[in-house]
C-alpha cells in the first residue's frame, strides 16, 4: 500500500518523522518533491486509491486543496500543519477527499483519517481477512485459528481455499499443531524486499491440504519489531490472490500496525479465557477494539477452556456474560485431553475427536466466520 509524500527535501526531521507515522500504519512511502512530480509519477497514476501526504510548505495547502478537488474518488489528501485558515479547511474537507491534521497529535490523527481507506485494498484482493487476536498468552488463540481453517478448508458444502498466517514470529507453534514444517523465512524478504514475487510465495508455502496453507516462521531470531510493517502488508497482498480467506494468528504482544490489521479485517476473533483475570484482559482488550471502531458484527468474543457443568452446560455463564453483553460470544468448553492430543498428534481436534463437544463448540465459531467476513 503506497503513500505518496510530498517533499522538496527528505531530510528534515519533520518530513522524516511523516514517513515513520506512514511507514507504522503500513505504508510504503514514496516521495514526490512537488505536484508536478506527483502527477508524472506511474505508481502515483496506478494506484487505486492512494494517500497523498503534504506537509506545509510554501504553495503546499494551495495544491492540496487542488489536488482533493481534482481527483474526488481516488486519492485521498492528508495536509499537515500546526494551523490552517477556516477557508482553507473548508475548502480541504468539501472535496471529500482531504483532510487537516496537526503535528501535535499527528499520529493519532492519521490513524483516524486514514482509517476509512482500507489497509488491504478490499478491491484488489479476493482474500477475506479474519484475525485472531489473543487476550493473553496460551488462552488457545492458536488452537481457534488452526480448527477453523481445517474446518472452512473442509466443509462438505462450499470448501474455501485458505491461508493460515502466524504472526507470532518468534516461538509461533501454528506449524507444530499441524505437523508442517514452517517456511516462511521473513527475514530473508526484510533483507531483500524485492525478491517477494510469486515463486517465493511458493517456496514460502507449506501444504498441509490441497486447500489449507500454511505460513508460519522457522525458528528464527527475528522480532516482530524487526519486520517493516509495509513488508507483511504486501506479503498479505500478495498472498491474497490465492485465497478465499486468510486466517491470521496474532500475537499477544502489542505493535502500532495490529491495530491497521484488526481495521482491514473482515472479522475478528478475540479470544480469552473464563477466569476473573482472564475476564478483566478480555474486557480491556475489548475496550481497545472499542477505539479502533471495529464495527460489532465483525467481532466476536471467544471464551475458551471454559468449566462445564455435570450436564455439559458452561458453568457461571451469567457471570461472564456480564462484562460482554452486547457481544457476539462463543464458548469454548475446557477439554485438555482432547485439546493437547490433537496438538501432541500434529492433527486437528476436526480430524481426530470430530464429534468431541469442544469439536463442535469450534464449529460454531467457524461458522460465525463465514458469515462475519462474507465468506459464503
Ligand atoms: N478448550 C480447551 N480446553 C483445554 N485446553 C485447551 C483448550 N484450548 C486449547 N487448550 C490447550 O491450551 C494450550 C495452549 O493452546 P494454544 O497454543 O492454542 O494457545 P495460544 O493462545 O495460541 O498460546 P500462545 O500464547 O502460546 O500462542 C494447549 O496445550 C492447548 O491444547
Ligand atoms: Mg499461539
Amino acid at each position: 500500500m503506497n503513500c505518496f509524500l510530498i517533499a522538496a527535501e527528505r531530510g528534515t526531521a519533520r518530513v522524516q518523522a511523516l514517513a515513520e507515522l506512514a511507514e507504522g500504519l503500513g505504508y510504503t512511502v514514496l516521495y514526490a518533491s512537488d505536484f508536478s512530480a506527483l502527477h508524472r509519477d506511474r505508481a502515483f497514476n496506478e494506484a487505486r486509491r492512494p494517500l497523498v501526504l503534504v506537509p506545509e510548505g510554501q504553495g503546499a495547502v494551495e495544491g492540496a486543496i487542488q489536488l482533493a478537488r481534482a481527483e474526488p474518488s481516488r486519492a485521498f489528501v492528508v495536509y499537515v500543519a500546526d494551523a490552517l485558515a477556516p477557508e482553507l479547511y473548508k475548502a480541504l474537507v468539501r472535496s471529500q477527499s482531504g483532510e487537516w491534521i496537526g503535528w501535535g497529535n499527528a499520529t493519532q490523527e492519521l490513524r483516524d483519517v486514514t482509517k476509512g481507506l482500507g489497509v488491504t485494498e478490499p478491491a484488489d484482493r479476493n482474500a477475506r481477512i479474519v484475525s485472531f487476536l489473543p487476550s493473553k498468552g496460551g488462552v488457545g488463540n492458536t488452537t481457534l485459528a488452526v480448527e477453523t481453517g481445517v474446518r472452512l478448508s473442509s466443509r462438505r458444502k462450499l470448501p474455501l481455499r485458505i491461508a493460515l498466517l502466524d504472526l507470532n514470529l518468534q516461538g509461533g507453534t501454528l506449524a507444530d499443531a499441524l505437523d508442517v514444517e514452517p517456511r516462511f523465512d521473513i527475514a530473508e524478504i526484510v533483507a531483500q524486499p524485492e525478491r517477494l514475487d510469486e515463486q517465493l510465495v511458493d517456496v514460502f508455502t507449506s501444504r498441509h491440504t490441497p486447500r489449507l496453507d500454511v505460513f508460519a516462521c522457522p525458528p528464527r531470531r527475528i522480532a516482530l519489531g524487526d519486520v517493516p510493517p509495509a513488508i507483511l502488508f504486501t506479503f498479505i497482498d500478495t498472498i491474497a490472490r490465492r485465497y478465499e480467506a486468510i486466517l491470521v494468528d496474532l500475537p499477544q504482544a502489542w505493535l502500532p500496525w495490529i491495530d491497521n490489521i484488526l481495521q482491514g479485517s473482515d472479522a475478528i476473533v478475540l479470544s480469552g479465557g473464563a477466569t476473573v483475570p482472564a475476564l478483566r484482559v478480555l474486557t480491556q482488550s475489548l475496550a481497545h477494539l472499542e477505539t479502533l471502531e471495529i464495527p460489532t458484527d465483525r467481532l466476536a468474543v471467544a471464551v475458551n477452556a471454559c468449566e462445564t457443568d455435570l450436564f455439559g452446560r458452561i458453568a457461571h455463564r451469567a457471570q461472564i456474560e456480564r462484562p460482554l453483553s452486547g457481544r457476539s460470544v462463543f464458548y469454548l468448553r475446557r477439554d485438555a485431553a482432547t485439546a493437547d492430543g490433537a496438538l501432541d498428534a500434529g492433527r486437528s481436534l476436526f480430524e481426530i475427536a470430530p464429534n468431541a463437544r469442544l469439536t463442535r463448540d469450534i464449529g460454531r465459531l467457524a461458522e460465525w466466520c463465514v458469515t462475519a467476513a462474507k465468506l459464503a
